[in-house]
């Protein structure tokens, strides 16, 4: 399991600092939610900020764009320094052009779904994926609540991986906690975002051991 705690859930004023707790934990990324204000209400990260924040650790930085047309921001990201970076699927016109210019690069890259979206739209486009998100929650906001019926999104889609041979990793993303992380992992979750339940936490770095742990007894 890779852990992938997310700043949006941290101190906003003082990223640098969630940064360090990141490290401190033992986080495999670091999650950063970029939005526009438009794909999702919210307004969020710009591609000046990630590069800051690149410079401050050594954690590869796993940006998930939220905006649209994300054609337009990618090579500014990729540039930044973002090793792994994901955009929308129901975003995008041309997913499979934006990966190819993500893997280009050399990052990795990733497709995300809204919790309303089939798995079965990636049937075709899967080969050029390294790793799918799946949103657990609407995206916008930090702190809500886990949407169950995305578990059995992740069970066909960890299928549909398996049948085919692919290394494409599955990520989950919305309301990841104590309480959740288990079954995620056991549906074949890989790579697990956590905001609230790792910078909601009193101490953040306990919290994020106490989810990997948790995490590795689940057997998949
Ligand atoms: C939601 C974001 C998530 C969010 C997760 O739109 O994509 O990454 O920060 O926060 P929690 O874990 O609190 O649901
Ligand atoms: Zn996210």
């Amino acid at each position: 399991m890779l852990l992938a705690p997310s700043i949006l859930a941290a101190d906003l004023a003082d990223l640098a600092a969630a940064v360090q707790l990141c490290e401190q934990g033992g986080a495999d990324l670091v999650h950063l939610d970029v939005m526009d204000g438009h794909f999702v209400p919210n307004l969020t990260f710009g591609a000046p900020l990630v590069r800051a924040l690149e410079h401050r650790t050594d954690v590869p930085l796993d940006v998930h764009l939220m905006v649209e047309e994300p054609g337009r921001l990618l090579d500014d990201y990729l540039d930044a320094g973002a090793a792994w970076v994901s955009f929308h699927w129901e975003a995008s016109v041309h997913p499979d052009r934006l990966l190819a210019r993500i893997r280009q690069a050399k990052s990795r890259a990733g497709l995300v779904l809204n919790p309303a979206t089939p798995v079965e739209v990636l049937t075709d486009i899967l080969p050029s994926c390294d790793y799918v998100l799946l949103m657990s929650v609407n995206p916008g906001f930090a702190g809500q609540q886990f949407l169950p019926y995305v578990l059995e999104k992740v069970r066909r889609l960890r299928d549909m991986i398996r049948q085919r041979g692919l290394g494409v990793k599955i990520e989950i993303d919305g309301g990841i906690g104590e309480r959740t992380i288990r079954p995620a992992i056991a549906a074949g979750a890989e790579i697990c975002v956590a905001g609230s339940a790792v910078f909601g936490a009193e101490d953040p770095v306990d919290a994020m051991r106490h989810l990997r742990q948790l995490a590795e007894t689940e057997s998949v």
